[in-house]
């Protein structure tokens, strides 16, 4: 294989950064030219093609963000556009493609390898949604702004003896909520995969508050079908006491990505362009209990990721 792209799609996540580096100059390294592909799927449909060098990917390591820009295309999606986008591949010569993002764009990935694209694909999103890997480029990062965040909000909260919820992201997924919540030492977290009950939590805040606790921390995934608004209502009806809300919100996607982040994001770049290489089929890049892994592109999208119930279990027992 002589030439092969990159591309960045989806919500960015920090480390997207340091995985380009890795796939550019390790491409260049094993006598491959390396394409830059701009606004991801969108601008491949439109030929933003530009040839990268060493030089081209240098001081971006420990930036957030991608430098190759990102969006969602609603044109990749039909079947004309993924027609069109290998022509365009075609058109550049390019024979190998590495996908760098979550769920939506590496099943983009798939279209594109049943149409004879080889595809390495790289999870880049903070949401930890993808099942064939443990960890996702930019989770580590997002879980540790979060931290911060709740580090300051519990001075805040203390002080004033309030209830404070805290949205955070991950679309379906609750693995933001639960990390942050473990670590963070929330009184209750809400995810997406385990029903909410209002009475536990309001009675486990009334029983906290009488035993004495200072501030109540509830860490509430965006992915939970009520409303934030309409719970922090409810929550501050139901036990009498000040409730504030806090949505995250973007903050989490941005910054400087984490150790764990950029070696991650070095060593599944890296793996990606050994694949391509190779001459290798389709693949999904992640890394399992320490582990580069590499599966079945396809058939690691049908891996569903679950939820670990012991973290959400250890939550509920240090919070009591
Ligand atoms: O997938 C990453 C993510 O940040 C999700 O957590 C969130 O739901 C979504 O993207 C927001 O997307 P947008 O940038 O389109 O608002």
């Amino acid at each position: 294989m002589k030439k092969i792209g990159v591309l960045t799609s989806g919500g960015d996540s920090p480390g997207m950064n340091a995985a380009i580096r890795a796939v550019v100059r390790c491409g260049i390294e094993a006598d491959m030219e390396v394409y830059g592909i701009h606004r991801g799927y969108e601008g491949l449909l439109d030929g933003e093609i530009h040839q990268l060098s060493r030089s081209s990917v240098g001081d971006i390591l420990h930036r957030g963000g991608t430098m190759l820009k990102t969006a969602r295309s609603d044109r990749f999606r039909t079947e004309e556009g993924q027609r069109h986008a290998v022509n365009m591949l075609d058109t550049f010569g390019i024979e190998g493609l590495v996908v760098i993002g979550g769920d939506g764009s590496l099943r983009g990935g798939c279209d594109l390898d049943r149409k004879g694209i080889k595809v390495m694909g790289l999870p880049g999103t903070i949401d930890n949604d993808l099942g064939y890997t443990d960890y996702t480029i930019g989770f580590d990062t997002a879980v540790t702004t979060v931290l911060d965040a709740v580090t300051k909000i519990r001075d805040t909260s203390s002080s004033h003896e309030r209830t404070t919820v805290i949205e955070v992201m991950g679309r379906h997924c609750g693995d933001i909520a639960l990390h942050a919540g473990l670590a963070g030492g929330a009184e209750a977290v809400l995810i997406p995969e385990i029903e909410i009950n209002l009475n536990e939590l309001c009675r486990k805040i009334v029983v906290g508050a009488n035993r004495g606790k200072q501030h109540s921390i509830i860490i509430k995934a965006e992915g939970v079908s009520v409303s934030s608004q309409e719970l922090v209502q409810t929550i501050e009806e139901r036990t009498g006491r000040e409730t504030r809300l806090v949505v995250l919100s973007y903050l989490q996607r941005g910054g400087s990505p984490t150790y764990r982040d950029r070696m991650l994001a070095t060593l599944t770049g890296a793996k990606a362009v050994e694949l391509l290489k190779e001459d290798s089929s389709s693949k999904a890049i992640g890394a399992v209990n320490g582990e580069i892994v590499a599966y079945d592109l396809q058939a690691a999208l049908k891996q569903k990721r679950e939820i670990d119930r012991e973290m959400y279990d250890l939550i509920g027992v240090l919070s009591k």
